[in-house]
C-alpha cells in the first residue's frame, strides 16, 4: 500500500485526499491536466504535510504519457478522481463528457492492465441513483442516469464490473459521494470553482465573501421541513478519509463493490444557509426562485454498509463544514489566484 497513483489529485477532493494519504505514510504520485485545478493546491498540500508529491501534468487520455508514469512507478492502487463534473455543461456537451470521463477512464484501465495493477478506487456519485423512490438510499437501489455526467459515472461503474467478470484480479471500490462540502481546517486548500458555481456551498461562500450578490434558492415548495431541497452534505475531510478505508479494503480482493459516502443526515438549503451565516457572522441575502430542472426533493444516504464493511463513518458536522468552508473562502477570496 506504499505507493498510490492519484488521478485528478490537484482538484478539490483529490487534494484533500492527498493530505490524508501523506499523513498515513503513503507515497503519492499525482496525474492531473490542471483543466479544473491549480498547482498551488499541491504545493499547499506539501506545506501542510511536510511531505512531497510526485506530480505529472498529464491528461489521462494520453496513452504514451500515462504509460511512462506506470513505467516509472510501481503502484499498489489507483485512486481515480480525474473527470469533468458540471451537470449543465454535460447536458450541453455530452461528447466532451464521454471523451474525458469515459474514454479517459478506458485509457487508465488499459494502462493499469498492461502494468498488472488491478486495484482501483473510483469517484462515483449519488447521481447514479437517478431520482430515488425513497430515502435513505442504500447501495442496492436501482441505478439510472438523468444526465450525461451521471451516465459517464454509470458507464464507468459497469466497465469495472465487466472487467471483474473477465478477470477476477480486478478490484474496484466505487465510492458514491453525496454532497461534498467544507475545506481543510488550515484554510489553505478548498474548493475553487473556475466559473460561477453550480453547487450550493461554493455559491453561498461567494455570496458571503461579496463576490456574488445573492443566493437563488431553487424551489420553496418541496415536501420538506421548510420547503427547500434536502441533501446529505459531507465534510470533504471525512470524504478524503473514506479513500484510505477503501485502499485497506482492496487488500481483501473484494471484487467490484459500491459504498455510499455520506453522513446519513439531510439538511435543507435554508439549514445550510443559516449555518453558514453563523460561521461567517453575516447575513447572506437570498431569493426563493423556481425549482431547478432535474432536482429531487430529498436525497440522503444509508451509510450502514460503509460503516460495517469499511469501518468508516463521518465525524464532522454542519458547523465544521461551514466553519472550515468559510475559513478557506475568507482567507482566499479569489481562490488560488490570490
Ligand atoms: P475537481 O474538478 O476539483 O477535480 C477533478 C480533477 O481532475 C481536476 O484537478 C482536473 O484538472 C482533473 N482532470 C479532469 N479531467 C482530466 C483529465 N482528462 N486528465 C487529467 N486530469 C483531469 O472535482 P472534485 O470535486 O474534486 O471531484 C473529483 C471526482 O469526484 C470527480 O470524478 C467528480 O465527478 C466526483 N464527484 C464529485 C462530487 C462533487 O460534488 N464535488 C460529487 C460526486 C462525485
Ligand atoms: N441549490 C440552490 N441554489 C443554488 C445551488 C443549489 O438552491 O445556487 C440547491 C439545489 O436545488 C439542491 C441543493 O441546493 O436542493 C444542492 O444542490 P447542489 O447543486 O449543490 O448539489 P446536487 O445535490 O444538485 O448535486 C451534487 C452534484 C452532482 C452529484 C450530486 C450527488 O452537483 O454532480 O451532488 O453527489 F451527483
Amino acid at each position: 500500500m506504499n505507493k498510490v497513483l492519484v488521478t485528478g489529485g490537484a482538484g478539490y477532493i483529490g487534494s484533500h485526499t492527498c493530505i490524508e494519504l501523506l499523513h498515513s505514510g503513503v507515497d503519492v504520485v499525482v496525474v492531473d491536466n490542471l483543466s479544473n485545478s491549480n498547482l498551488k493546491a499541491l504545493e499547499r498540500v506539501e506545506s501542510i504535510t511536510g511531505k512531497s508529491i510526485t506530480f505529472y501534468e498529464v491528461d489521462i487520455r494520453n496513452v504514451e504519457e500515462m504509460d511512462k508514469v506506470f513505467v516509472a512507478h510501481s503502484f499498489y492502487a489507483v485512486i481515480h478522481f480525474a473527470g469533468l463534473k458540471a451537470v449543465g455543461e454535460s447536458v450541453a456537451q455530452p461528447l466532451k463528457y464521454f471523451d474525458n470521463n469515459i474514454y479517459g477512464t478506458q485509457v487508465l484501465l488499459q494502462t493499469m492492465k498492461k502494468h498488472e495493477i488491478f486495484n482501483l478506487v473510483f469517484s462515483s456519485s449519488a447521481t447514479v441513483y437517478g431520482e430515488p423512490a425513497s430515502v435513505p438510499i442504500t447501495e442496492g437501489f436501482p441505478l439510472s442516469a438523468v444526465n450525461p455526467y451521471g451516465r459517464s459515472k454509470l458507464v464507468i461503474e459497469d466497465m469495472l464490473r465487466d472487467l471483474n467478470v473477465s478477470d477476477s484480479r480486478w478490484n474496484a471500490i466505487l465510492l458514491r459521494y453525496f454532497n461534498p462540502a467544507g475545506a481543510h481546517v488550515s484554510g489553505l486548500i478548498g474548493e475553487d470553482p473556475q466559473d460561477i458555481p453550480n453547487n450550493l456551498m461554493p455559491y453561498i461562500s461567494q455570496v458571503a465573501v461579496g463576490k456574488l450578490e445573492y443566493l437563488s434558492v431553487y424551489g420553496g415548495d418541496y415536501d420538506t421541513h421548510d420547503g427547500t431541497g434536502v441533501r446529505d452534505y459531507i465534510h470533504v475531510v471525512d470524504l478524503a478519509k473514506g479513500h484510505l478505508c477503501a485502499l485497506e479494503k482492496l487488500k481483501s480482493n473484494p471484487g467490484v463493490v459500491p459504498y455510499n459516502l455520506g453522513t446519513g443526515i439531510g439538511y435543507s438549503v435554508l439549514d445550510m444557509l443559516a449555518a453558514f451565516e453563523q460561521a461567517a457572522e453575516c447575513k447572506i441575502p437570498y431569493q426563493i426562485v423556481d425549482r431547478r430542472a432535474g432536482d429531487t426533493a430529498i436525497c440522503y444516504a444509508d451509510v450502514s454498509l460503509t460503516k460495517a464493511d469499511l469501518g468508516w463513518q463521518a465525524v464532522l458536522g454542519i458547523e465544521e463544514m461551514t466553519g472550515d468552508g468559510w475559513r478557506w473562502q475568507s482567507q482566499n477570496p479569489k481562490g488560488y489566484e490570490d
